[in-house]
């Protein structure tokens, strides 16, 4: 096997770990896919922002670009990591808001449909959501059962997507094994069968290429935290596509999303476009932090991003083949269906996981027992990874 050090040595991004903020005692962090680490740019930027926008222009700072944000670093978004034209996606309110305003919107757009094709396997947060506008509203859910290891494919979808479907969600990354979903193929099959199709990229966006708009997909969200470096409470965003979006009108009725926010009128009439997605006042401050690093990811490229992405999974999983044998892989082997992530399950994870910290060896747990290394490929080193897995046999064998 090659070495860490070798392959550091020979990684064409290992440059740019020095952009990001050093995290005193913490010797490997595998956790950039729930919560990416900061820029020392965004540090100076969100300073000066305080400072000098918020600080020096006050009020007037909303008619001076802040209202237009929230569009602006959506466009970005689009044409950097998501493969969407302009128009069509915006950032704003968590994850968890935005499914609730994209399902409520798209179920809408099929009348008279009464089910939502959603995996048993979703992060928890899709399942709530669903569940509680099904109750709601009457209507049934059909669960896709996937192997945890892996995910939601087009064979499993069909089985549940009908003439009766309004509505598939499913995630692009599956959270806790990192599969990648076919989004193309299942979207067609939603689209077959009449009904709309919703992804969560959460564990895609900024680190798996994307193609939304050659896809064909209908509605996307996902959150602004994971690789794309927001910060704690960091917007999420939303893509709706161009032609929907006259067709779709979403719960959560605030001035912002309106036609003529400034007129305080009567009755609300939305936005057209994109912007009547939104619908309170945006959370400037949290997107300055996401807005850099899609500046850098940019300047990367996303295919080099996913290139180092695949060679950390890969040296990932062939280290946990020789020094955890007795670990299980609870994701897919094939790294062309694996996204940046990758769960080891073991019984006695849970135990290690307090320790681990202690020493500065920072993964991710999920119930019941996998450990999650999430290797976000701008600011994680070979070495972390070989440290942490380490790390992880030699506890196991004390
Ligand atoms: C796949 C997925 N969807 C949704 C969420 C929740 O997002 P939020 O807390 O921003 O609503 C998470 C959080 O980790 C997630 O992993």
């Amino acid at each position: 096997m090659t070495s860490a050090g070798e392959l550091d040595a020979a990684d064409p991004l290992a440059q740019y770990r020095g952009l990001f903020v050093e995290a005193p005692g913490v010797v490997a962090y595998l956790d950039g896919n729930s919560l990416g680490r900061p820029l020392t740019a965004s540090v100076e930027r969100v300073g000066t922002f305080l400072r000098q926008e918020w600080g020096g222009r006050l009020i007037r700072g909303w008619d001076e670009g802040w209202l237009d944000l929230p569009l602006h670093i959506g466009d970005e978004l689009g044409r950097v990591a998501l493969g969407a034209a302009p128009g069509q996606v915006a950032i704003g309110d968590s994850t968890t808001v935005l499914l609730y305003k994209l399902v409520r919107a798209a179920l809408d757009a099929r009348p008279g449909r009464t089910e939502i094709v959603i995996d048993r396997d979703s992060f928890p947060t899709d399942r709530y959501v669903v569940e509680g506008i099904a109750a709601d509203r009457g209507l049934t859910i059909r669960w896709v059962d996937t192997d945890a290891s892996a995910g939601v494919t087009p064979d499993l979808a069909a089985l549940r997507v009908g003439p009766s479907t309004a509505l598939t969600l499913f995630s692009s990354v599956a959270y806790r094994s990192g599969y990648i979903a076919d989004v193309e193929r299942i979207t067609a099959i939603a689209h077959a069968a009449g009904a709309l199709a919703l992804w969560d990229l959460s564990h895609s966006a900024g680190v798996v290429p994307t193609s939304l708009d050659a896809w064909g997909v209908d509605l996307a969200t996902g959150c602004g935290y994971k690789y794309l470096n927001g910060g704690p409470g960091a917007p999420a965003f939303l893509y709706v596509r161009q032609e929907l979006q006259e067709h779709l009108r979403q719960p959560i009725q605030g001035w912002l999303g309106s036609r003529a926010p400034f007129e305080m009128g009567q009755g609300y009439t939305p936005a057209a476009g994109i912007r009547g997605m939104l619908s309170g006042t945006p959370p400037i401050v949290g997107m300055l932090a996401m807005q850099d690093m899609i500046a850098l990811i940019d300047s990367v490229g996303l295919d080099a991003v996913r290139a180092k992405s695949v060679a950390l999974t890969e040296y990932a999983v062939e280290l946990c083949d020789e020094l955890l044998p007795d670990a299980r892989l609870a994701s897919p082997r094939d790294s062309a269906r694996r996204g940046g992530h990758v769960t080891i399950d073991h019984p006695r994870f849970a135990e290690l996981m307090p320790v681990l910290w202690e020493r500065g060896v920072i993964p991710d747990f999920r119930r019941p027992n996998g450990i999650r290394l999430g290797m976000s490929p701008l600011s994680t080193s070979f070495a972390e990874v070989e440290l942490a897995v380490r790390t992880i046999a030699e506890l196991l064998a004390g």
